[in-house]
């Protein structure tokens, strides 16, 4: 090989092996510690494929390829699949398992993943405190502004809807992205009819009702590990603990879409 030549791509190379195998670092010498650092690190990288992924479902949607953005949500759900099961690892740990190196964790929480927050904002959940709590010019908050004022998968989707010749009104199309979506009569009446007389789409909406209930499973997953391992402490990120984590469960993505069940 000459000095102006490229080496050969490897396996290591390629995926910077000796690069990601430095990445954990534990604060202590505690046997369970690096299992803690590992699977929160795969958890990163899983949310960073779902935002990937949902980025590309709503330019679908945007882009009237409702069968090409269903083939991409089936692939998020195998994942939110995976996140929540990946659950039952971490529980093989005890609490006192956990209490061998939980004050070196200081106030560093889950509650801190800018990746988390992002995939809730792309789902329509946003919250301007979300942002301040990471410093001016960082990967974080730019990433959150960004996906502020972005419109979420619940604009893309209504988008889809009106290209697919359903008259869905300028007053949704037009909604303020920063905004939680509510319920609407409106929509629902739309939803009705379409759950009736239009099975490819109706497929596609119960992707979505997954998606919705695949992220409160994954929240009632945590929450129980969180109260096996801990039981009612406070959390490292200041929270009150399972009790904050508990009151995060129930609340739809989508409530149009759990609205109708009743009145189909
Ligand atoms: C022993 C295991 C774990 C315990 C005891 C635990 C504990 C907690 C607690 C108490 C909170 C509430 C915020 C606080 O005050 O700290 C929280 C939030 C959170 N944790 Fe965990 N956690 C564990 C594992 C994980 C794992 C593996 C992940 C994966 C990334 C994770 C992600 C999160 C996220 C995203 C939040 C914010 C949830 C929200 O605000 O809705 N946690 N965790």
């Amino acid at each position: 090989m000459s000095e102006h030549e490229s080496p050969a791509v490897t396996y290591g190379s390629y995926l910077q092996v000796d690069q990601l195998l430095e990445l954990q670092q534990p604060r202590s010498d505690e046997h369970d510690e690096i299992l803690f650092i590992v699977i929160h690190q795969v958890y990163e990288l899983w949310f960073k494929e779902l935002l990937h992924e949902l980025d590309r479902v709503m330019l679908l949607l945007r882009e009237g390829n409702g069968s090409r953005a269903q083939h991409t949500l089936k692939r998020i759900l195998t994942i939110l699949k995976v996140l929540v099961a990946q659950v039952d690892i971490l529980e093989t740990m005890t609490p006192l398992e956990f209490l061998t190196f939980r004050n070196r964790l200081a106030a560093a929480s889950g509650f801190q993943s800018d990746q988390f927050r992002q995939l809730e904002f792309v789902m329509g959940n946003k919250s301007r405190g979300a942002i301040e709590r990471f410093g001016d010019g960082t990967r974080a908050r730019q990433g959150l502004e960004a996906r502020w004022s972005a419109p979420t998968l619940w604009d893309a989707f209504l988008n889809y809807l009106q290209r697919e010749g359903y008259p869905v009104s300028t007053a949704h199309l037009a909604r303020d992205v920063t905004a939680t979506v509510e319920p609407s009569t409106e929509i629902q009446q739309i939803l009705i009819g379409l759950y009736r007389k239009d099975p490819k789409n109706s497929e596609l909406c119960e992707r979505l009702v997954d998606l919705d209930e695949g992220m409160q499973e994954w929240r009632y997953r945590h929450v129980k590990m969180v109260e096996r391992t801990i039981g009612m402490k406070a959390g490292t990120g200041g929270s009150s603990g399972a009790a904050y984590l508990a009151s995060t469960i129930g609340r739809p993505l989508f409530p149009d879409l759990w609205e109708i069940r009743s009145k189909l």
